[in-house]
């Protein structure tokens, strides 16, 4: 004999009343990530805005031309994310900050507004090149250099702080770190590496020269520095 509780719950009534339940709050963290969206979206138009320049165009994609054929495309990382990690570098007026696969220039122009010694973006691809030197004639602040090559064959002999946001595979990568392990032979130096979204890390990790300095966990962000 089923109690009258048991019958209720068992009705159609009842279970479509569960399911428009289930559909409301469905909806309720659907506005809520729709309204933090909007938030994020409204809040990086004004940081580009008071920049004075655009990180989001939409630009072309051509062919892949870097010597290793493994260039990521262009997804500039979030203003909040790139305040966080440069305030962890905390760059000086001695600091020559290099962004390699630095698209529209975002971080590079950021860096600039903290008046490192140069704050240098490079970036293969021409349109998105292109879009950060239009960004450079426009940008409020002073600096901000804009090197047209590919990263694998860039001399980095001047870089202190070395920025990365997941630009290339691990061939690139394995070139660009061979560099910068020979130029701190040729001219040695301290040099940091922020590596957001970290998914080469195991070339950072098994460079004896280098040391894990930080996990910002929070901002999905490695940084190391040299012995
Ligand atoms: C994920 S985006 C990051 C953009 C920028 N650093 C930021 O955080 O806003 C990666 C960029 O690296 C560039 N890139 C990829 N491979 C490259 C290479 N071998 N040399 C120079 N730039 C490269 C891409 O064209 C792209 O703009």
């Amino acid at each position: 004999m089923l109690t009258l509780r048991a019958r209720v719950k068992d009705s159609l009534a009842f279970k479509l009343l569960q399911s428009f339940r289930r559909f409301l709050s469905g909806l309720g963290q659907h506005l809520l990530d729709t309204t933090r969206d909007f938030a994020v979206v409204v809040a990086e138009h004004r940081r580009d805005r008071g920049l004075g320049i655009r990180t989001n165009l939409p630009w072309r994609r051509n062919a892949d031309e870097s010597g290793f054929r493994d260039m990521q495309p262009y997804d500039p990382i979030s203003y909040a994310a790139a305040d966080k990690i440069l305030a962890f570098l905390a760059l000086g007026p001695e600091d020559v900050f290099i962004d390699l696969g630095c698209g529209q220039g975002r971080a590079v122009f950021l860096a600039a507004t903290l008046r490192p010694k140069r704050a240098v973006g490079v970036e293969l691809n021409e349109d998105l090149f292109r879009i950060a030197m239009e960004n450079k004639r426009t940008f409020r602040g002073g600096g901000g250099e804009f090197v047209r090559a590919d990263a694998a064959s860039f001399d980095v002999s001047e870089g202190t702080a070395f920025f990365f946001s997941d630009p290339f595979g691990p061939k690139t990568f394995g070139a660009v770190v061979e560099n910068i392990r020979r130029s701190l032979i040729a001219k040695p130096r301290i040099i940091r590496v922020a590596y957001f979204c970290a998914r080469q890390r195991s070339i950072f990790d098994s460079q004896p020269w280098l040391e894990l300095d930080a996990e910002l966990q929070e901002l999905d962000t490695l940084v190391w520095r040299s012995r």
